[in-house]
């Protein structure tokens, strides 16, 4: 069957390679899911794994399999499987455990180990292919009613474990009520966290460089409910001013400045969320003496978040369902740019380049009837 290869560290190295069809028996204990995949959306990872800049092929190989967000349906499970039958819509999480603690006790999502497996980013195999078998513990159902947006489960789950961490550190406090949060970029990360803000009953302010006039992610952020500021007119600083200094920042700029920026005007026992991964080697400069200051005497937090496991995705599930009721229709405007097929994978490659689309997918396969 046909997938979607690099070959790390090489640059531009995207092509087609032939895996052969998966197998049930390769998992034990008879808890193998066999599943077809339906799409699998792409971001900035897949990209810069494209640049070269991260990302190993699993050992015995010398091209790593892309495409870290799959929604799928389940085809085949082995004997002993109970979370999923044939004809489910799932979700499958990303990393998987290796030796630490953590990883033992399904926690792989904070593992305290340098070396890390993650299915289409470090040294697994990842879903831009036909069709992947997984032990049943990494697959996550998705409600048929919630197929069309079933390609945000990943993303959702990032965003889920970021605030769930912060609202578990902040139980420091032991009186904690959030009033206002800021929202640093307006990508499918940030207006995800935006619509999940105005579900916890959040005053949302989302900041993103370019205008509101005629621009979707703006109208986005309105619909959910969220006041959308281009930082071309003013800044996160300047509005801290205007209506208070937020209590929750989640950051999702991709930008390093912007992410030490937020210290700056953070409330006081606030927390920020950092989801940026940032691949390149840009250099800040920061007032360290002021926020250090600040940071100590107003009892501050930091807390990043990477990857989600299977509760995570839980969680990003129902909140994607709880969303899609309060505010009917507005998630999938996220979906922007679809691509049909894997054999466009250059296409795909393409407009995730040209670092302006809001969301791109691929469209690999139709649902079948069961
Ligand atoms: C993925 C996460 C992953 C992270 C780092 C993100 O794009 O959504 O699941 O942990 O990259 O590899
Ligand atoms: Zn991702």
């Amino acid at each position: 069957m046909k997938a979607i290869a690099v070959r790390p560290p090489q640059k531009n190295s995207v092509h087609v390679a032939e895996l052969p069809m998966p197998s049930l028996d390769t998992v034990p204990n008879g808890h193998g899911v066999l599943a077809k995949v339906l799409k699998v959306g792409v971001d900035a990872t897949d990209r810069e794994i494209n640049e070269g800049l991260y990302g190993n092929p699993p050992e015995g190989s010398d091209f790593l399999v892309i495409g870290h967000e799959a929604f799928a349906q389940v085809v085949e499970v082995g004997p002993h499987v109970k979370r999923v039958q044939p004809g489910d819509l799932v979700a499958c999480t990303v990393r998987r455990p290796g030796c630490s603690i953590y990883d033992q006790i399904g926690r792989n999502d904070i593992t305290s180990e340098e070396v890390y497996f993650e299915r289409g980013i470090n040294l697994r195999h990842g879903y831009l292919t036909e069709y992947f078998v997984d032990d049943q513990r990494y697959f996550v159902k998705i409600p048929k009613g919630l197929r069309h947006l079933g390609v945000l489960a990943e993303p959702a789950s990032v965003v889920t474990k970021g605030i769930e961490q912060a609202y578990l550190a902040q139980q420091r406090l032991q009186v904690w009520e959030p009033q206002r949060a800021f929202v640093l970029g307006a990508g499918q990360i940030g207006l995800l966290a935006a619509m999940m803000f105005r579900l916890r009953g959040l005053d949302v302010h989302v900041f993103a460089w370019s205008k509101a006039e005629g621009n979707l992610k703006a109208e986005i952020a309105g619909q959910y409910g969220a006041r959308y500021v281009s930082t071309q007119e003013q800044s996160p600083a300047d509005i801290a001013k205007e209506v208070g200094r937020p209590d929750l920042i989640f950051e999702a700029t991709g930008r390093s400045d912007q992410a030490f920026g937020a210290m700056e005007y953070l409330g006081l026992n606030g927390a920020l969320i950092w989801s940026s991964v940032t691949g390149g080697d840009h250099h800040v400069d920061v007032p360290g003496d002021k926020i250090n200051l600040e940071w100590v005497l107003g009892n501050k937090l930091l807390v990043g978040t990477v990857n989600g496991n299977w509760r995570h995705f839980e969680i990003g599930i129902s909140d994607l369902a709880l969303g899609e009721q309060m505010f009917p229709g507005v998630t999938e405007q996220i979906l922007t740019h679809p691509v049909d097929g894997l054999e466009n994978y250059q296409q795909m490659m393409d407009l995730l380049e040209t670092g302006k689309c809001l969301k791109v997918f691929v469209n690999v396969a139709e649902e079948s009837t069961v």
